[in-house]
Formats: C-alpha cells, sequence, structure tokens
C-alpha cells in the first residue's frame, strides 16, 4: 500500500492507542494477530504507520467516522456562508486536489463536495464553515463542518420525528427536504451512495455508510455544535456519479427507486413492531419501487411483516415492495406471512 511521505512517520504502540482510544494491550493483540499493519525496527521495537492503521481500522470499524485529521493537508479554509456560492470553492478544491477532470474520481468528488457544501448554506442555519480536505493513501478526504443547527435536530424539528435518530432513518429513504420548494431532498441519498465512505455527525449522533462493506451504523458523536459531513474518494476505482444515479431512476430519469435501511427503523430494543414498520414505511409512498434493505437485521416480529406487506401495501398498491439482504430467519417469517406470499 503507498501511502504520503509526509505522513509515513513511525509511531509506537502507546501513540496508537492513545489515537485509537483503546488500550495498549488490545493494539498489541490487534497487531499479532494481523488485524493492524505493523513493522519492527532494527532494535526489535514494534513500529505503526499511523496512516496505514487507520485505513485498517476504518475498513473494521464501521461505527467510526473517516478520521478526516489524519494524511496530508491539500486545503483548508474557512468560508463565510452569507452569499457564498458553492461552486467558487469547489474550484479552489479542485485546484489542490489535483483529481483528474475525466476521471470518475473527480466526478464523484465534485458532486458530493458541492452538495454538502450547498446544505451547510441553505440549510444549517450557520455563519461559517471550515472546508478541509486531505490525501491519505490512496484516498482523497473532505470534511465539510458548518456552525448551524445539526442536521439530525433540524429535520426532527421540521419533519415531526420522535428523536433525532429518526432522522437518520429519513434520510436513507431520499426525497426527504425540510424546504420542498427549492428542494428535492436527494443530495445526501445519492452522496452517501457515491462514494467509498460517507458520514454525518451532528447534535452527538454520527451515521456512517460504509460502501465498502456494504454497511452503515449509527453512534455517538462529540460534535454538538453544526453539523461535520465527511467522506472519502479513492483516487482509483470510483464509481461513476451517473451509474449511482442510474440504480434509483427510471427510464425517464426520475427518482423513482430507493432503498431504505430496515436497521435504522429500530426502535430501542423492541425491533420488529408495527410502530417500527410505520416509522420505517412513512413517505414511501412516493417510490414506485422500494428495496427494503434488512442487512443487520436478525429477526423480525409477526406484527412488522404484516404492517408492511399487508398493511401499508394494500393502501399503496402502486408502490412495488422489494425485500432485500434478508437472513434466513427474516426470509422464513415473510414466507410465512400469507398476505406476502399471495400478492
Ligand atoms: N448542514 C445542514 N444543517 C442542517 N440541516 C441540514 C444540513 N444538510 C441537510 N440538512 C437537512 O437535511 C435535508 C436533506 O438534505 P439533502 O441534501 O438530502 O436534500 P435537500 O438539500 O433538501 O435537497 P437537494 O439536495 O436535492 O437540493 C435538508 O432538506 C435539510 O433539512
Ligand atoms: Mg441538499
Amino acid at each position: 500500500m503507498s501511502v504520503d511521505s509526509t505522513s509515513s512517520k513511525l509511531v509506537r504502540i502507546g501513540a496508537v492507542a492513545q489515537a485509537l482510544g483503546v488500550s495498549e494491550s488490545w493494539v498489541r493483540w490487534l497487531a499479532d494477530a494481523g488485524e493492524i499493519p505493523s513493522s519492527r525496527t532494527s532494535g526489535g521495537h514494534r513500529v505503526f504507520d499511523m496512516t496505514d492503521v487507520f485505513v485498517e481500522w476504518e475498513r473494521r470499524t464501521v461505527a467510526l467516522p473517516p478520521a478526516a485529521e489524519i494524511g496530508r493537508e491539500l486545503f483548508r479554509e474557512r468560508v463565510s456562508l452569507a452569499g457564498l456560492e458553492e461552486h467558487v470553492v469547489w474550484r479552489r478544491v479542485s485546484d489542490a486536489t489535483g483529481l483528474v477532470p475525466d476521471k470518475p474520481a473527480y466526478g464523484v468528488f465534485y458532486y458530493v463536495f458541492t452538495e454538502m457544501l450547498n446544505n451547510a448554506i441553505d440549510h444549517s442555519g450557520g455563519v461559517s464553515a471550515s472546508v478541509e480536505v486531505r490525501a491519505r493513501g490512496e484516498d482523497v478526504v473532505a470534511t465539510i463542518a458548518d456552525d448551524g443547527v445539526g442536521i439530525f435536530e433540524h429535520l426532527r424539528a421540521h419533519l415531526d420525528l420522535p428523536d433525532d435518530q429518526a432522522a437518520i432513518l429519513e434520510l436513507t429513504k431520499g426525497k426527504r427536504t425540510t424546504d420542498p420548494d427549492h428542494h428535492t431532498g436527494e443530495g445526501i441519498f445519492f452522496s452517501s451512495r457515491a462514494v467509498a465512505v460517507f458520514s454525518l455527525e451532528a447534535n452527538g449522533l454520527t451515521w456512517v455508510v460504509d460502501n465498502r462493506r456494504g454497511d452503515q451504523a449509527v453512534g455517538e458523536s462529540d460534535t454538538l455544535v453544526g453539523t461535520k459531513a465527511t467522506f472519502v474518494v479513492p483516487r482509483a476505482g470510483a464509481r461513476l456519479v451517473e451509474d449511482v444515479f442510474a440504480e434509483f431512476v427510471d427510464e425517464d430519469f426520475r427518482f423513482s427507486k430507493t432503498r431504505p435501511s430496515v436497521k435504522l427503523a429500530e426502535i430501542g430494543t423492541d425491533f420488529v413492531s408495527r410502530s417500527e414498520a410505520k416509522r420505517l414505511m412513512a413517505g414511501l409512498e412516493k417510490f414506485e419501487e422500494v428495496e427494503l434493505d434488512f442487512a443487520g437485521v436478525t429477526r423480525v416480529g409477526q406484527g412488522f411483516v404484516d404492517e408492511v406487506f399487508r398493511v401499508w401495501q394494500k393502501t399503496h398498491p402502486d408502490t412495488r415492495l422489494v425485500p432485500v439482504r434478508m437472513v434466513e430467519p427474516v426470509e422464513f417469517m415473510l414466507r410465512r406471512s400469507a398476505e406476502f406470499g399471495t400478492r
């Protein structure tokens, strides 16, 4: 794996433990097991390259947002949001990243960067944002952090949701906007799927979408002010933005298909209930096809299945429901539901 020469400083085990927030013995165990890369000095001391360690660590711990502060700085600016236009900042960022315009990585980076900065300008209610871009190994990592209200709280208040975590489920659906006169609610939906890793931190919560592992997670965050969007784009092997759109549009290029995460409909420990089903399905009638992504769900209850596949489906016959990524016990419950089988 190639790393930036500026960041390939070798550190000892204590520094790794501190950076990862775990014990030294745990780092030793991880290194012995080959879970994180390390080497030995001629004197026999174990040393680590923090860039390599972070790349591996992120692959394994999806609940952590990308460690944006690691790597070689390419761009850093604090911009004032009043009257700002995202493409003006983009021009400066684009020069600094060294991405080549005819490569997929450029298109993805351009799309996600301008969408996230536009969100800070139009929705955050903040005064300024800090924009940072770093090179880390083969990846380019960008962070846009505004000082506004925080996205999850903003969505909770405007969409009348029960809590901030419910806002994350809404973002996995798409077409969720608090400003329908000027926006369509597509930016985060497509951005989160176009990059290798995408995260939003706000209001003490983190939502991470790890497309390298096909997984997403919600966790705690120490971001209490504003919204921090971080995303990782590999210089080589990025997806074409057009291909990401193509997955969710019909022949007329309308955003007609979605794939919300069933896992994120979980309320406390009482997973699988009718109320969770209602929360999951709210707003999905706007789509022609809904792929319900059961990744990470190990059990569903009869109430949940009945509410989604009989009650909801009956009242919204124009929307096709397609369950995907089910484990056996979940598939069994769905098959058992007579209504689903004969639909
Ligand atoms: N930085 C932010 N601060 C506060 N709220 C935000 C922020 N970014 C997004 N939001 C909220 O999340 C919603 C969804 O954002 P998203 O980018 O997906 O859609 P949109 O901006 O409404 O529409 P589009 O991106 O299609 O123009 C927004 O309508 C807004 O309410
Ligand atoms: Mg937007």
